[in-house]
């Protein structure tokens, strides 16, 4: 992208590139941008300028295209140096830019494949493989990682090529069995509905990796549903439904191995822009919690309209996992869950923070 025009007008620097996009960017967000070594430290990225000292009515002094059309060269009132901003910059900040949609993929269990989602471990030496990895959970919001060491070394590789692990109530990296001496229902046999885990946490797990170590038992399916196809089935079909869970608060708690976890959020958790950033959903770990009563019919009707349709089989993929497979989702998008087994399993695995992983996905210029 280059610099067809540029004018200074009274309400800003009008620019015009060269694929006939216009804007008017004002002198104070301008002046505010400065990425000069005045300004600007290069070297920690940080902003050096005190933007609140800048006269709110500046204006630019003086503006010409320059280095081949690429850069302006700006002369400030209140600076020695002229400043240079380039197109790259400027078009990627102007609201003619009209930004490209995520990659995301929306599903249930027909269109999963095998190929879709599941990955070698040698791949993630390879900075191809490891971006791979990085898309697919981007866009289906979980991957199957084959041929792990069977140990907690795979998982810990896993989250530090991604982040770190984050440190828990449960520890950092975990191994269990089915145990009955901890509080939570993730050790028991028993089927685990599909839930999302972290309820309790004003900022939840972001990713979950989980690792078979061992297989020695009959079922024991892994189960993941696609939260934001649950909330699209919601939307088209019971909006009264779907504007309950985006809008009232639902407590979710931990209490037990010395400890009381509390946080609260609607299921369906929106943005200014009414877009899902956030899908939370545990029976088990909701805490008592009274609404209105004439709230409360709406509430259980809503509860059972969201669990049926997770519980629904044509929304989910099922896979028992074997020694060395390794699952890992987006736990503010993907509903986990586990069918009932008897015998021997053992599993490892960990979290990891979701802004960690949303660092890596920018690293790799992924949206
Ligand atoms: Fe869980």
């Amino acid at each position: 992208m280059k610099f067809k025009e540029v004018s200074i007008t009274s309400d800003g620097l009008n620019v015009e590139f060269s694929n006939g996009i216009k804007d008017c960017f004002p002198f104070l967000w301008l002046r505010d941008h400065c990425k000069d070594d005045v300004n600007w430290d290069e070297r920690s990225s940080q902003r050096k300028l005190f933007t609140a000292l800048i006269d709110p009515n500046i204006k630019v002094s003086n503006v010409k295209i320059i280095q081949d059309s690429d850069e302006l060269e700006v002369k400030w009132p209140d600076m020695e140096s002229a400043v240079l901003y380039s197109s790259k910059f400027l078009f990627q900040n102007s609201f003619g830019n009209s930004h490209v949609g995520n990659s995301l993929e929306v599903w249930d269990n027909i269109k999963i494949s095998k190929n879709t989602i599941e990955i070698d471990y040698s791949s993630l030496n390879k900075s191809s493989g490891f971006e791979g990895l990085l898309k697919i959970i981007k866009t289906f919001g979980f991957s199957v990682i084959n041929n792990c060491p069977k140990d907690m070394s795979s998982v810990e590789f896993i989250a530090n090529k991604i982040g770190y692990v984050r440190n828990s109530i449960f520890g950092g990296l975990w191994s269990f069995e089915s145990n009955s001496d901890m509080a939570d229902s993730a050790y028991t046999q028993e089927e685990l509905r599909p839930h999302t885990d972290g309820t309790y946490n004003h900022d939840a797990p972001g990713l979950q990796l989980l690792l078979c170590c061992d297989y020695d038992a009959q079922g024991g399916e892994s189960i993941m549903v696609d939260g934001l196809k649950i909330a699209e089935e919601i939307q088209k079909n019971n909006k009264g439904c779907y504007n309950f869970l985006s809008e009232v608060d639902i407590p979710g708690r931990y209490y037990g191995d010395g400890v009381e976890l509390l946080a609260k959020r609607p299921v369906f958790r929106l943005n200014k822009q009414k877009e899902i950033i956030q899908v939370s959903f545990n029976n088990y770990d909701r805490a008592d919690f009274r609404l209105p009563n004439d709230q409360i019919s709406n509430f259980y009707s809503s509860i059972r309209t969201f669990d049926k349709i997770a519980n629904d089989k044509s929304m989910q993929w099922r896979k028992i996992l074997e020694p060395g497979q390794l699952l890992i989702f987006d736990n503010w998008r993907i509903l986990h869950g586990r069918s009932e087994f008897s015998g021997k399993r053992r599993m490892s695995g960990c979290y990891i923070n979701k802004e960690d992983f949303e660092s890596a996905c920018r690293m790799y210029g992924i949206n």
